[in-house]
């Protein structure tokens, strides 16, 4: 995105745009967007500030799940307005005081250029920091799914996974997930295009349904 801001609104990325390129530096060196590995998914989440309490949490939370992200082939990376100094600092004060190392890059975006682009800077909520966005970007680094929160209130991880999974069990398998799906539960089968899609729908006793429009089945597989 070049020019994001169109009578003073940022423009943000929203779901199914591309995801904006940058390059920025890192807690584990320079990265570039389109430098990430083809295959993998990116889950992008900013923090407002180092040496605060609730990121504190919620980056230990990253940390100590990130083999279940890796199981969903997916990379980790943190964004905040702080100095490489500073994430340096709050990696190190963490793991001295509770052994929960933060080892995945985290941006110092100090001159906000990524935060900007992404719309993680939103002023009304806070003019110096950046809020609580979780960006997933698929393979072909497509925003797949946006989540922000406020200052005060922490993100949930059990939400976080559950969405990534959502999505790429949707993706695999070309269905939607019902209310609180997770792994393991039925699926939405899409529904019917045309009349002879209904009737085989309607006489399709291999699947939960509740009318023609509103189906589920097990996955196999
Ligand atoms: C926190 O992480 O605790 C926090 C950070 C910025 C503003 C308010 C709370």
């Amino acid at each position: 995105m070049e020019d994001n801001t169109e009578n003073n609104i940022i423009q943000m990325p929203r779901i199914g745009d591309q995801a904006p390129e940058f390059t920025a530096k890192t807690t584990k060196g320079d990265i570039t967007l389109s430098s990430f590995a083809k295959d993998k998914w990116i889950v992008m989440f900013s923090h407002p500030a180092d040496f605060t309490p609730v990121c504190t949490t919620e980056m230990s939370g990253f940390a100590l799940r990130k083999g279940e992200f890796e199981a969903l082939n997916t990379e980790l990376l943190g964004l905040s307005i702080d100095s490489i100094h500073a994430h340096l600092g709050w990696v190190n004060n963490v793991r001295n005081n509770t052994g929960v190392y933060f080892d995945f890059p985290i941006i110092a975006d100090l001159d906000m250029k990524v935060s900007k682009l992404y719309g993680m800077l939103q002023p009304n909520e806070s003019e110096t920091a950046a809020v609580r966005a979780v960006f997933f970007i698929d393979p072909k680094k497509k925003v797949r799914l946006i989540m922000y929160y406020p200052l005060n209130v922490g993100r949930n991880m059990d939400e976080i996974l559950r969405a990534l999974e959502a999505l790429q069990t949707s993706d695999k398998y070309s269905v939607a997930m019902p209310l609180d799906w997770k792994k393991g539960d039925k699926v939405i089968v899409p529904p019917p295009k045309t009349l002879k899609e209904m009737e085989e729908r309607l006489a399709d006793d291999t699947i939960e349904r509740v009318d023609f429009y509103l189906a589920k089945k097990e996955l196999v597989g």
